[in-house]
């Protein structure tokens, strides 16, 4: 796929009803959705007191700038809360700050987030409509994988991030993203084409915008797995 200049759109294939059932029933579950794992239940799970009680993405940012839930406040420079629409309907999570993020305390703004803004335009969302997140808000030192404390420290600000955005679709960037939110290890190629559910929230798999730079091959797919956002986005409810 060349996401500047998308080709005829492909037919994707997404007819056969799931046999997993999900929780509960919402616009997505009766719709010709292939529906995959579900991680957590669709109200507010149990994280952290204090954090739990944040009441904006402003008091979120506050309190990841003084987290030390991890060892890496100590190696960052900044942290990298996320930033977006706070009312946005598509919500895209990365892995952690790259050098650059870290540098300047915002998400995705490197040469894999130019490509995240053209993917995103490629559907018709400009990068102010979406909310960009990581599943880590302080960069791993020398861009190392984010280690399982780590992710489990850092999470429940990623899901008081979601709880406050109540966005109609999260898409999941690579690999990490997609394996720690769905919390498993499944390869990406078998998540992808799935609507899958995070706390609720339909959740679609796609490649890292980092993969797409050194394989072009994937860009195709990349647009066909954000089409399916979009296809849900459009199908959700007016709120
Ligand atoms: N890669 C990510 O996963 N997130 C960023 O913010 C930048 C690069």
């Amino acid at each position: 796929m060349n996401v500047e200049t998308p080709v005829v759109e492909p037919a994707l294939a997404l007819d056969t009803p799931a046999e997993t059932e999900s929780p509960s029933v919402t616009p997505t579950d009766n719709m010709a959705f292939k529906k995959g794992i579900v991680v957590g239940a669709d109200e507010a799970d149990l994280i952290p007191g204090a954090i739990a009680k944040l009441r904006s993405l402003d008091e979120v940012a506050e309190m990841v700038k003084g987290c030390k839930r991890c060892p890496l406040y100590k190696t960052a420079k900044n942290p990298v809360p996320g930033e977006g629409d706070p009312h946005a309907q598509l919500v895209c999570v990365g892995e952690a700050p790259g050098a650059k993020e870290d540098e300047t305390g915002r998400p995705f703004i490197g040469q894999a987030g130019q490509l995240l803004t053209k993917i995103l335009a490629a559907v018709d969302l400009a990068r102010e409509q979406v909310f960009i997140v990581n599943v880590l808000k302080h960069r791993p030192p020398s861009n190392r994988n984010p280690l399982p404390d780590e992710v489990e420290a850092c999470s429940p600000y990623l899901i008081r991030q979601l709880e406050l955005i109540k966005p109609k679709v999260i898409v999941a960037f690579g690999t990490f993203a997609a394996q720690t939110l769905l919390n498993t290890k499944t390869p990406l190629g078998q998540l992808r084409g799935l609507v899958h559910r995070y706390h609720g929230i339909p959740l679609i798999v796609t490649y890292h915008p980092a993969a797409l730079l050194r394989n072009p091959a994937w860009k195709r797919p990349t647009w066909e797995d954000v089409k399916l956002a979009r296809r849900i986005l459009d199908s959700a409810p007016r709120s």
